[in-house]
């Protein structure tokens, strides 16, 4: 296996017994035994790892900043951001979604039970509920289902309903299905069919606003349906969340590789979306 050079030792997930010789900082770097890491499609892996206590602490829309293995003879640099996908603590696991694209993520899709992912994490600001809401609307697109999936758990442990709007190119890809149907109502629009169509999305949106079936509106994973539930969360009040993506670095605020543009009070205002996001106030987004 690799040897990695690290400025200060990692916490090794099993083996570091020590009290945490850093309370007050949220995030550590760790390595964390891989349990499984499986194909669920043509295109996206499941990754189950062994998370340190302090990773998981992670909240709803937080991510972890991955060392990906390289998937060749060539050096990779930086880390590569993943959402955590479920954090299961009565086991001790933190889950990844992930779709294999470039070598990082086909370096992670080499990794084997037992070997170690050095992660960097919990990291940046996740999703917040509000106890006063009844039902809210997720709405997601291809692995921004995967950023959405924790918090519709969280909102199911607090008694708030979900409706799940799960938009991808075929029905395999509609990805999730059933962490989401333990908590509400799963809605697959898919491009197959042409259900996906903006229209048909606004048209089911405009159906649960009537139903009151939509107290706050969250999203991740597309421009078009950020901005159609940014128009809609403007005209009826309707507060939002939305998880933006940006190329990152060093995933810790210093680098400002990861900068996107935002609106707030009319004011355009650049933001840092490792540190300052990646859930944003849905209408402070300007999208990409
Ligand atoms: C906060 C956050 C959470 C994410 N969560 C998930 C997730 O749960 N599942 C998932 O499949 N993907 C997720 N992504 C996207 C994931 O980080 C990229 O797919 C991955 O970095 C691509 O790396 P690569 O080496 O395979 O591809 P390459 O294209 O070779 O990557 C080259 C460089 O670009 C960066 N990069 C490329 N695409 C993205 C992207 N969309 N966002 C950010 N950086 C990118 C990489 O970090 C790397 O530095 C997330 C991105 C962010 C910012
Ligand atoms: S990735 Fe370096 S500041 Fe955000």
């Amino acid at each position: 296996m690799t040897n990695y050079a690290f400025a200060s030792a990692p916490h090794v997930v099993g083996q570091s017994d020590a009290p945490d010789p850093t309370p007050h900082i949220p995030a550590e770097e760790s390595l964390a035994p891989v349990i499984s890491n499986d194909w669920i499609n043509a295109e996206y892996k499941h990754l189950v790892v062994q998370g340190s206590p302090k990773s998981l602490a992670a909240k709803p829309g937080q991510f972890f900043n991955l060392l990906c293995p390289s998937p060749d003879d060539g050096d990779l640099w930086l880390r590569r951001p993943q959402s955590i996908y479920r954090i299961d603590r009565a086991q001790g696991r933190l889950e990844f979604l992930y779709k294999s694209a470039g070598r990082g993520t086909r370096g992670t899709a080499t990794m084997k039970p037992g070997d170690k992912l050095n992660l960097v994490g919990p990291l940046g600001i996740g999703f917040t509920l509000d106890p006063a809401w009844k039902h809210i609307v997720v709405l997601g697109r291809g692995v921004g289902l995967a950023t959405l999936a924790p918090i519709s758990q969280a909102a199911g442990d607090a008694g708030i309903r979900v409706t799940a709007i799960l938009s991808a190119r075929a029905p395999e890809l509609a990805m999730s299905a059933d962490l989401f149907e333990k908590v509400g109502d799963v809605m697959p629009v898919l491009d197959t069919d042409g259900s996906s169509a903006v229209e048909n999305v606004e048209a089911i949106l405009n159906r649960l606003i009537k139903e009151k079936r939509a107290d706050a509106f969250f999203t991740c994973g597309s421009n078009r349906l950020l901005q159609l539930m940014k128009t809609l969360g403007k005209q009826h009040n309707i507060p939002g969340q939305a998880a933006m993506e940006q190329v990152m670095a060093c995933g810790l605020g210093p680098c400002y590789v990861c900068v996107r543009t935002f609106e707030v009070n009319g004011h355009k205002e650049l933001r840092r979306v490792c540190v300052e996001g990646p859930v944003f106030d849905l209408q402070e987004c300007v999208g990409w």
